[in-house]
């Protein structure tokens, strides 16, 4: 007891600050004004239970900590998460919480009801984590980062799930909005990776995506999330700006968008090592939507070492409006077998198109010599399971290109790729059997171990 106490003081006397760590259970009945009133170094450890928010109106949290003592919220260890909801549900109900501030970390909590889930905002909200964070039974957006003159940067949100965002009423129900239209706000060097987002199936109206990042936002990674039924896109992206580009790797779309295009962007971007299965429109697609009007034509985009597997219509790649301004295609797998395998509706003569594998007809004149060749069922290990790493002796192995100054260092499962003569797809083929793990419906693991691929 004393050299705890003993502890304690010098650890106050040295930071000059006081951090407490507070325990929070359902019998806490000023849980909002604890969580109100934290300061830098702060720890607050919500056990298990359902906590409402007073009220009509959201739960406002400003959280300033400090890089080197942040506040934490966290559910407490090996306990269910604890789960804030607001008393109102269902059309004109409030955000669950408005968070803002910096330097801080929310780990383990679950929220549901209310409008929109988690709002970042009003004020602009840097150096955030969001680990392990569920949203569910929403009336709408799951997460959202867009109050308009902010910038926000350096958010992460990672291991979280967002379900139903559409529950209590018809809305647009993405699970991450992050960013404005026209930049009017944005986003910038954040990590949103290891999600998974599903069933968003009673959404409504505008685009209805997975993870949605507007226009001028820069240097965000989206890498090895997981969709599943989303009406919109899986992943949307518009234009950088020319300021970074986002990356998008590592990712699974399976039957998302069930209305949409699996994976859409417009320029500044590279879209690596992503699976896209049964997407309605196409499953990777370049459209030219929210371009940045000082240049306005697309440009700066690379698509690498990407497995398409089927869309119900339109084709496996979709080229939109595409103008010859540093555009990479190379390595994909697009397999559609009665859709197009590409569709563009500009001619494709002089463009970087290298080594994709192809099933399903081409409608895209000008293809480059080498740009495609064409693959049956045998290249894939199961089809039926949605096993898409190469069959022993594939025609995918040892069939792709490496650009030394567009190196693709790791695939899907996390292994280093050939430098020399990679695998064409997601997978970069080693063994005979797939050595990550395998794709289900719920898919929730393989690359949510995976390495981060830059
Ligand atoms: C980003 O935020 C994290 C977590 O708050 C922090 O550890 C890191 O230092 C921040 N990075 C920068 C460049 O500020
Ligand atoms: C979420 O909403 C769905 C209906 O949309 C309902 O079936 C389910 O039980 C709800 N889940 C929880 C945990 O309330
Ligand atoms: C995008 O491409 C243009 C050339 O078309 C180039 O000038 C610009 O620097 C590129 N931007 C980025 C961020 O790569």
């Amino acid at each position: 007891m004393t050299s705890l106490l003993t502890v304690i003081i010098l650890f106050t006397i040295f930071h000059y600050t006081q951090s407490t760590a507070y325990d929070i259970t359902t019998s806490t009945s000023n849980w909002q004004s604890i969580l109100t009133n934290l300061k830098a170094g702060d720890i607050a450890t919500i056990h298990y239970g359902i906590y409402t928010t007073s009220g009509s109106g959201y739960f406002q949290l400003t959280l300033n900590g400090l890089l080197t003592e942040p506040i934490i919220i966290q559910g407490a260890l090996n306990e269910l998460r604890p789960v804030i909801q607001c008393t109102q549900a269902g059309a004109n109900s409030q955000n669950i919480i408005n968070i803002q501030g910096s330097n801080f970390m929310i780990k383990g909590i679950a929220f549901t009801k209310g409008s929109r889930g988690v709002r970042l905002g009003p004020a602009v909200t840097s150096n955030a984590i969001f680990d392990n964070i569920y949203i569910y039974n929403t009336t709408g957006t799951g997460f959202s980062a867009n109050d308009v003159g902010n910038e926000y940067s350096n958010i992460t949100l990672r291991n979280s799930e967002i379900t139903n965002t559409a529950a209590l009423s018809a809305t647009t129900g993405e699970c991450i909005y992050l960013g404005c239209e026209n930049d009017v706000c944005r986003i910038r060097d954040s990590i949103i990776d290891h999600n998974y987002c599903h069933d968003t199936l009673g959404s409504v109206g505008g685009s209805r995506a997975g993870f949605q990042v507007k226009t001028g936002s820069f240097n965000i990674k989206i890498l090895n999330n997981v969709c599943y039924e989303t009406v919109g896109p899986c992943i949307v992206v518009y234009d950088d700006y020319n300021r970074g580009r986002n990356l998008i790797d590592g990712n699974i779309a399976i039957n998302a968008g069930t209305d949409d295009l699996g994976i859409q962007c417009t320029s500044g971007a590279t879209v690596t090592n992503n699976i896209v299965i049964n997407a309605n429109l196409a499953g990777i697609g370049v459209l030219q939507n929210s371009i940045y009007p000082a240049v306005g034509y697309i440009r700066n985009i690379t698509i690498s070492h990407n497995t398409v597997y089927m869309s119900q219509a339109d084709a496996c790649l979709r080229l939109n409006g595409l103008s010859n301004n540093n555009i990479l295609i190379s390595n994909n797998v697009l397999y559609c077998e009665n859709q197009k395998s590409i569709k563009s509706s500009a001619n494709l003569a002089g463009y970087s198109i290298l080594n994709n594998a192809v099933n399903g007809i081409v409608d895209a004149a000008g293809i480059q010599s080498g740009g495609i060749f064409i693959v049956d069922n045998t290249i894939f290990l199961n089809i039926n399971s949605y096993n898409f790493y190469p069959a022993v002796k594939s025609a995918l192995i040892g069939t792709g290109i490496t650009l030394s100054d567009q190196l693709v260092v790791y695939d899907f499962n996390g292994q280093l790729r050939s430098t020399v003569t990679p695998t064409v797809g997601a997978y970069e083929y080693s063994t005979a059997t797939n050595p990550g793990c395998q794709i289900t419906n719920n898919f929730k693991c393989g690359s949510a171990t995976a390495a981060i691929s830059d």
